[in-house]
């Protein structure tokens, strides 16, 4: 019995010290260690408004572009500013977003083509 207990003892500890195996992300894909690299960054296809465009609004722009002033959570009301030239501009020269750090030079080239393309609601 007591071999039994021993043995799920030792499997169990062997198991508790494999789940802290971890990969570093930064070792596995060193490229994306650099915040400002454009190599791994996909703006061979097209750009998609809902998946490409919508999270770099989300997560830099929102806080501060909302209905009222100077919306950015709607397609329409960003392809104007799009189509105005003013979103590149603005996130180009790192006047946009205020008081933050410039977006990384692949949000830029993604924003640069989807606004090249039309701005569409795609
Ligand atoms: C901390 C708040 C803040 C954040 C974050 C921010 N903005 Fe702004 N934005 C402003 C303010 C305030 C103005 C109006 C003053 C001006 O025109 O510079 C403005 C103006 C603009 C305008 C012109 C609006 C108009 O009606 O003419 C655009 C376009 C713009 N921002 C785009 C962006 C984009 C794109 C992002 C995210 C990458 C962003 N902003 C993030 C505060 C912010």
């Amino acid at each position: 019995m007591k071999k039994i207990y021993l043995s799920i003892l030792s499997l169990g500890t062997i198991c508790f010290l494999n789940s802290c195996y971890y990969d570093n992300h930064k070792e596995l894909r060193p490229e994306a260690a650099l915040p400002n690299s454009t190599s791994n960054c996909d703006t061979v296809n097209a750009i998609s408004y809902s998946s490409q465009i919508v999270p770099i609004l989300s997560s830099a722009c929102l806080g501060c572009h909302n209905p009222g002033s100077g919306d950015l959570s709607n397609h329409s009301s960003v392809q104007a500013y799009a189509l105005s030239g003013d979103l590149y501009t603005r996130v180009n020269t790192g006047n946009m977003p205020q008081g933050g750090p410039k977006l990384s030079d692949c949000d830029i080239a993604k924003i640069k083509k989807w606004v090249d393309a039309g701005a569409p609601n795609n």
